[in-house]
């Protein structure tokens, strides 16, 4: 997989792509992950990105032809076809299942919008989709990128060790997951459900199953009404 991220602060994103499991992903050629400055790719000398709205109002917008001239460096660049995802609240919400189908999209690009917003014209005539991390507002796109990209590296085949690990975790089956203890058997007062020490590897599996029932049922109901 390859992700391209167009933002006007490439320095955000260091720490969380060069820490644990995404760096060692693209460490082992699972993804390949290129961040580029948006100022890179304006006319002006000034490097502008950004223009007051037509009509009037608060706020500055990033303007249409330094994304469009960034999309388009990075499509020739990228060999076979590209999903251009615009990093926005107006964006269809992102879920374990959205993470799914981008996994398996061969080279993705971010755009992150900022400041009051982008140029209509990118939304219109550029992304091939708006992605939303959950309806509340931050500064910018580059925080809902990396909660994209983290999310999506994990899921390619081979990026995470233990292949149950995939399997069994949160929102797998739409269940959140069911508690898990590590030693000591007894902390202070806490000691571990005794099945889980059995070793009978059935009831512990039934054990964990309605663990996991119990917990959506009280914290998240509305996951077991989603199909798929
Ligand atoms: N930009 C600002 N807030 C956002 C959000 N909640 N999701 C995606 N992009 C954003």
């Amino acid at each position: 997989m390859r992700v391209d991220i167009i933002t006007i602060f490439p320095n955000m994103f260091s720490a969380v792509l060069g820490e644990s499991i995404i760096k060692r992903a693209q460490e082992k050629g699972k993804v390949k992950i290129f961040v580029h400055d948006l100022r890179l790719y304006t006319l002006d000398k000034h490097h502008k990105v950004d223009d007051r709205p037509f009509g009037g109002g608060s706020g500055m917008l990033l303007q249409a032809e330094p994304i469009f001239r960034a999309v388009q460096a990075i499509k020739k660049k990228v060999k076979g076809k590209s999903k251009v995802i615009l990093l926005c609240p107006q964006g269809k919400i992102f879920d374990q299942k959205y993470a799914k189908k981008l996994s398996k999209c061969g080279n993705l690009i971010f755009i992150c919008g900022h400041y009051e917003g982008v140029d209509e014209r990118v939304r219109q005539y550029l992304a091939d989709e708006e992605v939303s991390i959950g309806d509340y507002v931050l500064t910018g796109g580059e925080l809902p990128a990396m909660v994209l990209v983290d999310s999506i590296v994990r899921l390619i085949p081979g990026v995470l060790g233990d292949k149950n690990s995939l399997n069994f975790e949160s929102f797998e089956g739409n269940l959140l997951e069911y508690p898990q203890y590590s030693r000591p058997a007894k902390f202070r007062k806490w000691i571990v459900p005794e099945v889980l020490v059995s070793g009978a590897h059935d009831k512990i599996s039934a054990w964990r199953k309605s663990e996991a029932l119990k917990r959506t049922r009280q914290r998240r109901p509305d996951l077991l009404k989603r199909q798929g």
